[in-house]
C-alpha cells in the first residue's frame, strides 16, 4: 500500500513515518523542514530524517521509501510531487499532518497560518482530487483546540465554535473543506483531534519542552493559571492510532469520520510539572501566572470513538514511564 505522509518530519509525523516504515507500507514523506519553533526544532527535523533513514536500511523487504523536502505551499512543489507519485503508480492514503502547529505563535502571525495550514490543505486537496491515480481517502490531523466553550470531556458531536486563537480556526476551517470534498467530490475523511502530545523530540515550543528545558538549566517553571489542566496524550500512541485510522478505508467507500485522539486523564499542569520533577529527579521554582487569554483552561477528551473505531488502547497507568523515556531523549540536546 502506497502512503503520502506530510510533515513527515514533524514530532508526531517521525513516528507515524517509523511505524509505516517498520509495517512495510511503501512511503513518500514530504517535510519543508521549516524553521518553526527555533533552531533545536530543525536539528530534531534532520536527526529524525536520519533515523528514518537507519530504519529504512535495516528492513529486511526494501519497500519503497523517498523523502522529499517540499513546501505545500508552493504550486511549483506540487508539481514535482505529482511526478514523484507518478513513479510508484499512485497513491492509496495520503496522511496530512504539515502544518503550523503553535497557538502562541498564531496570534502573532496569523498569517502563516492561513498559508501552511489552509492554503496548503487546499492545494494538496486539488492534486488528490484532480488526479485518478491518487485515491480520496485522506487522515487529517485536527486539535483539541477546536473545543474551546464546549463541556467537558469533548465529544466528537460537540459544535459550539469559541475559537481563541488563528491556529484553532484554521484547522477547522481545514476540516470544513474536507467535509465539503467529501460531500462533493466523494473523498473519504478521517479526521483525527489531537490533545496534547507530548514524548521524544517534543516540538519545543510546547510545555512539556519548556517544563524540561527550564528545569535542566535550573530556571523557573512558568503556569498560566493554577487549576489550568491537560488531557496528556504520549506522541506513540498518537502515532499507533493514526496507523489504525488506515484501516477504516478499507472495504468503506463512503467515510466520513471525526475522532478524539486523546487519554480520557486530564492532569492539572501543576500535578505534571511535579511528576517532572520526580522522573528527572531535580526541581526547581514554579510561578503561578495569570490564564492566558488564548489558551484553553481544560482539555479532555472522551476517546469512546477511538476505542471502538480505531482499537485505540491508551496506558495511564505509566505516565511516568513514558515521561522518562521523553526525558531520556530530550536531555541529549538540552544540556
Ligand atoms: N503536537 C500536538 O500536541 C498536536 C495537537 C493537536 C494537533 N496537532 C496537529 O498534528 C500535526 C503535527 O503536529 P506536530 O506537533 O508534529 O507539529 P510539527 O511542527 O512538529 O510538525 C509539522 C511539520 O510540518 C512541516 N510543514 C509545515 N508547513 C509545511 C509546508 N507548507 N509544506 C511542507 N511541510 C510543512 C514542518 O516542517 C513540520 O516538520 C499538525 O497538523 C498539528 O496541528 C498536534
Amino acid at each position: 500500500m502506497n502512503v503520502l505522509l506530510t510533515g513527515g518530519l514533524g514530532f508526531i509525523g517521525f513516528f507515524v513515518a517509523k511505524s509505516l516504515l517498520e509495517k512495510g507500507y511503501n512511503l513518500i514523506l514530504v517535510d519543508n523542514i521549516n524553521n518553526y519553533a527555533g533552531k533545536i526544532n530543525v536539528i530534531f527535523k534532520n536527526q529524525r530524517l536520519k533515523e528514518l533513514q537507519k530504519i529504512y536500511n535495516n528492513s529486511k523487504k526494501k519497500n519503497y521509501y523517498n523523502f522529499l523536502k517540499l513546501d505545500l505551499t508552493k504550486d511549483k512543489d506540487i508539481l514535482i510531487l505529482e511526478q514523484e507519485i507518478k513513479k510508484i503508480s499512485g497513491i492509496d492514503i495520503t496522511i496530512h499532518l504539515a502544518a503550523y502547529a503553535g497557538v502562541k505563535y498564531s496570534l502573532k502571525y496569523p498569517e502563516k497560518y492561513i498559508k501552511n495550514n489552509i492554503i496548503a490543505t487546499q492545494k494538496l486537496l486539488n492534486l488528490v482530487n484532480k488526479k485518478d491515480f491518487i485515491s480520496k481517502n485522506i487522515i487529517f490531523s485536527s486539535t483539541s483546540s477546536v473545543y474551546d466553550g464546549n463541556p467537558l470531556p469533548f465529544k466528537e458531536e460537540n459544535c459550539i465554535t469559541n475559537f481563541l486563537s488563528p491556529y484553532s480556526y484554521t484547522k477547522f476551517c481545514c476540516e470544513n473543506i474536507l467535509k465539503t470534498y467529501h460531500k462533493i467530490y466523494n473523498f473519504n475523511v478521517v479526521i483525527l483531534r489531537y490533545f496534547t502530545v507530548f514524548g521524544p523530540y517534543n516540538r519545543p515550543d510546547m510545555a512539556t519542552f519548556k517544563f524540561f528545558y527550564n528545569l535542566l538549566k535550573s530556571k523557573p517553571i512558568y503556569i498560566n493559571g493554577k487549576d489550568i489542566s491537560r488531557d496528556w496524550t504520549y506522541v506513540e500512541s498518537t502515532a499507533i492510532a493514526t496507523i489504525n485510522a488506515i484501516n477504516l478505508f478499507k472495504n468503506n467507500n463512503n467515510i466520513f469520520e471525526i475522532i478524539n485522539i486523546g487519554s480520557d486523564n486530564p492532569i492539572k499542569v501543576i500535578d505534571y510539572v511535579n511528576l517532572i520533577f520526580k522522573v528527572a529527579n531535580k526541581e526547581t521554582k514554579i510561578v503561578i501566572k495569570d490564564y492566558n487569554p488564548y489558551e484553553m483552561k481544560s482539555t479532555w477528551a472522551d476517546i469512546t470513538k477511538a476505542k471502538k473505531l480505531l482499537n485505540y488502547n491508551v496506558d495511564n497507568n505509566n505516565l511516568e514511564y513514558y515521561l522518562k523515556k521523553t526525558f531520556e531523549n530530550l536531555k541529549k540536546y538540552i544540556l
